[in-house]
């Protein structure tokens, strides 16, 4: 029996250069979700404060960087970069022996940079249930949740695959975070989402996939569930059903046969400017033609191929379609390996559904998979993305990411038939 989760679901929400043409969809602009979440003015709300190392991690993950305008709208911009700028995921977290913030669970209010207090927590209460804990974790649990109609109203079916990515943006984020304040950190997918649904009384427009834990255990007593929950808040303003969706998440809730890796990347860099990499990411339009050195493109390379500290670690392969890379031969490269050479950048930039940007990258990146757990393998695309936007910002490079392709001619032309989940472009900006 097949217990591979999500693979259908990817089988149907594939793009091909037909697909792209015979359904294309008209944006209804009055009706677009709101792409922030507030809750009730009424509860407390602690601005975060550069002055706190706390505070300042907690903006680092997803706090708004940049405001562009354009008539009648303006976009506010983000650490972590999202596709179609919809933001389709919201930040909560348990703060426990935090300098900072008082005992309690809170949601990052990203449009006022504050964190809000949903619940105080008694002694020995927590959400740590959910995570199969059973100790009170010291430290700040982080749980990742989708308000994926944001996306859905755009790109329709195809959305529960952005919300995955931005998801795992949003957890290399913390990782990103983590490095700079030496937090230890792990990725869990292993939750009880049902369960954390129904406590922070999500209907069906949102719903949580992913937790991180930047905590330790403390040795007393058993912890129980809180006994106040949240209340209850819409996170879009418009909502519609997507059967495809829904019926997605709730087939990728339950996980089979995890790998664990325990493992953490090792990462050396100049702290100032790995927070200027943090704080000043932002996605290339177009790139030069200057390339890139081999020093930046093995970096880059060798941070996203490190390892992933998680509870449900799945397989990632990763081909580089090298146009501008100095003393390295053009081609393409599988995990580092050149498997075809010559010039591929306008094949690539044509599987890309045809951006011209992606022909100018000095390396296109293409993220492939087979794993079985569609929920954690599309976000480990999401972070290792993550580390490819901050390392290329680090050396001075520029990256987008790209989640539209042509499924299948991504498969033919690179002969592998994984799944494939993710793209990015770097280049010189
Ligand atoms: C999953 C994902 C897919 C994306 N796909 C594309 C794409 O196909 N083309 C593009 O130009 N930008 C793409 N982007 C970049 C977004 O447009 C960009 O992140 C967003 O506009 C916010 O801007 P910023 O990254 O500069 O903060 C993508 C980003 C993500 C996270």
């Amino acid at each position: 029996m097949n217990s591979c989760s999500g693979l259908d679901y990817h089988e149907a929400t594939k793009h091909s250069w037909i697909s792209v043409r015979q359904n294309p969809h008209r944006l209804d602009w009055e009706s677009q979700p709101a792409s922030m979440k507030f809750y009730p003015a009424s509860l407390p709300r602690i601005p975060l404060s550069k002055a706190s190392p706390a505070h300042r991690f907690i903006y680092h993950i997803g706090g708004i960087t940049a405001k562009k305008s354009y008539p009648g709208v303006e976009y506010y911009l983000r650490t972590h970069p999202s596709a179609g700028a919809l933001y389709p995921t919201e930040l909560y977290f348990q703060a426990r022996g935090v300098e900072g913030f008082s005992d309690g669970i809170y949601h990052f209010e990203v449009g006022s940079t504050s964190a809000v207090l949903l619940v105080s927590l008694e002694e020995y209460e927590g959400l740590e249930p959910f995570l199969k804990l059973r100790r009170p974790m010291r430290g700040l649990l982080f749980f990742v949740s989708s308000p994926w109609y944001r996306s859905a109203w755009k790109y329709r079916e195809r959305a529960y695959r952005y919300c995955l990515l931005d998801a795992g943006h949003l957890l290399g984020a913390v990782e990103a975070g983590s490095h700079l304040y030496g937090h230890a950190y792990r990725i869990a997918y292993d939750i009880d989402l049902a369960g954390l649904d129904r406590f922070f009384g999500f209907g069906d427009e949102e719903f949580f996939l992913s937790a991180a834990i930047a905590a330790v255990p403390l040795s007393s007593a058993d912890v129980k569930i809180p006994r106040n929950k949240p209340v209850q808040t819409d996170p879009t303003g418009v909502f519609a059903h997507v059967p495809l969706i829904e019926k997605a998440y709730r087939e990728t809730m339950a996980l089979a046969g995890c790998k664990k890796e325990p493992r953490f990347p090792s990462l050396s860099f100049h702290k100032e400017a790995w927070e200027d990499a943090i704080l000043k990411r932002r996605s290339a339009r177009e790139f030069t033609t200057v390339g890139m050195t081999k020093m930046q493109y093995e970096a880059i390379l060798d941070f996203a191929r490190q390892p992933v500290p998680s509870d449900c670690d799945e397989p990632l392969r990763l081909y580089a379609v090298l146009n501008r890379v100095a003393d390295m031969p053009i081609g393409i490269y599988s995990d580092g390996k050149l498997v075809a050479a010559g010039d591929f950048a306008k094949k690539a930039a044509y599987l890309c559904l045809e951006q011209g940007f992606v022909a100018q990258s000095a390396v296109t990146f293409f993220l492939l998979s087979n794993g079985c757990n569609y929920r954690a393998l599309y976000q480990k695309a999401g972070i290792v993305g993550h580390r490819i936007y901050l390392m290329a910002r680090y050396l001075g490079l520029g990256c987008s990411g790209v989640g539209a392709y042509y499924d299948d001619e991504v498969r033919e032309f690179l002969k592998d038939d994984k799944m494939v989940l993710y793209a990015l472009a770097v280049g010189s900006i």
